[in-house]
């Protein structure tokens, strides 16, 4: 992951500044260097999950401890997205606890 193309690598040109990342069907805008949750913040998205109930969830601690900013990014279900870049043309979708399965 390159999120900070500026250290990883020098291959600016494949590291836009701006670019969109895709939240449950629609194109946000993102920058380089924020993770999901920053971008789907600073674009007014503030339910990340449900619950069971069908409660809704959002980020809290910001910092990968309490879980609650998880969602499904590129078909993984878990992934913590206060602690993912955002990497153009991800997609990103709100994690739906109720139709998750415990086997
Ligand atoms: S907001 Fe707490 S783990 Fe992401």
């Amino acid at each position: 992951m390159c999120a900070k193309a500026d250290q990883h690598c020098h291959k600016r040109e494949e590291h836009p500044e701006v670019f969109t990342i895709e939240v449950n069907g629609k194109n946000i805008v993102a920058h380089a260097g924020q993770t999901i949750a920053e971008a789907m913040l600073a674009n007014g998205l503030k339910v990340f999950r449900r619950t069971r109930n069908g409660s809704p969830r959002g980020p809290y601690c910001g910092m990968g401890i309490c879980y609650e900013c998880r969602m499904i990014v590129n078909g993984i279900p878990n992934v913590r997205t206060c602690m993912t870049p955002a990497t153009p043309g991800c997609k990103v979708l709100t994690q739906d606890e109720s139709l998750m399965r415990v086997e």
